[in-house]
């Protein structure tokens, strides 16, 4: 035995990694690289303390068995990583708001319909970065039909997203004029919390989806989708069904935007670059 695994809390051998790597890419589609396996040790290690086990078997034992069904929530919940950010790749919130909204605005669509959608949304914040584009843009927003939907797998993440509550040190990363219009103090006398405002919340809904089971609980068509750093973590194949879906569900030359080091190259041939990680569907 590795002096590791003899101060681990937990025994975790790697038949154990292995085959948490196999239920994680079932459940999920995320590939969990050897390099993973602290992550998934320290992550896992949580749910085993509150669950009262002493060994990483007992726990893939309870997750494969029909009973366990209950912790699969939890079980991803914890594998998710959910890294992100306020106008995380600022150039991209910028192009949304000169290339897309602002013409938008000029020449409304018929019933003033637009929907936006943050796929794989984590916490919220890429949806409120894209609701507050969409107020600075349209400034008459709440008389369109205007939604913003947002998705994940990661059920915490969706209930944060929905209360829309960040730390303070969080909203830095959001320009001070838009600060001080689309965020409000929140957290009593601590006060170390802000809050999106409730416009922006109302035209933003979260909602559970995973994307690799079929079929979707969603319904086209849209403008735009922010797909970020969410493929990364998952193999060609599923890369390919799953830009295959969105082609579908935009409309003919809708805008989709990718993580800054994704591509879709031997991926899609549905869209054309036109930028850096944005793309428009061919129409
Ligand atoms: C790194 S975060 C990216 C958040 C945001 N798009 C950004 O770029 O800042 C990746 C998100 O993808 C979600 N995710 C991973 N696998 C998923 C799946 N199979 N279906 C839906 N969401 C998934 C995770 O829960 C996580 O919140």
């Amino acid at each position: 035995m590795s002096l590791e695994q003899r101060e681990r809390e937990f025994h975790f051998s790697d038949s154990d990694f292995h085959e948490l790597v196999g239920i994680v890419g079932k459940r999920t589609g995320i590939k969990l690289a050897e390099h993973k396996r602290s992550m998934v040790y320290s992550r896992l290690a949580r749910r085993l303390r509150a669950l009262g086990f002493t060994q990483f078997r007992q726990y893939i034992q309870l997750i494969t068995a029909p009973e366990g069904e209950g912790e699969i929530t939890d079980f991803v919940n914890a594998i998710t990583t959910n890294l992100t950010k306020f106008f995380r790749e600022e150039h991209h919130f910028t192009h949304l708001r000169d290339r897309v909204l602002k013409p938008l605005a000029a020449h409304p669509p018929l019933g003033k319909r637009v929907r936006m959608w943050s796929a794989g949304c984590s916490s919220g914040m890429e949806c409120y970065s894209m609701a507050m584009t969409a107020q600075e843009a349209i400034p008459d927003i709440e008389r369109w039909d205007f939604k913003i939907l947002a998705t994940d797998i990661d059920t915490n993440m969706l209930k944060k997203g929905q209360e829309g509550i960040y730390r303070k040190e969080d909203a830095e990363a959001v320009p001070p004029e838009y600060r001080k219009k689309y965020l409000v103090r929140h957290g009593g006398a601590k006060a170390d919390e802000v809050q999106v405002i409730d416009k922006l919340r109302a035209l933003s809904s979260f909602k559970y989806l995973n994307f690799i089971s079929e079929p979707w609980p969603v319904k086209g068509l849209f403008d735009v989708i922010f797909c970020r750093n969410v493929v990364i973590y998952f193999d060609k194949e599923t890369q390919r069904r799953l830009f295959a879906k969105f082609a579908e569900m935009l409309k003919p030359q809708g805008w989709l935007y990718i993580g800054h080091s994704e591509n879709l190259m031997g991926v899609s041939d549905s869209f054309e670059s036109l930028g850096k990680t944005v793309y428009r569907k061919i129409a």
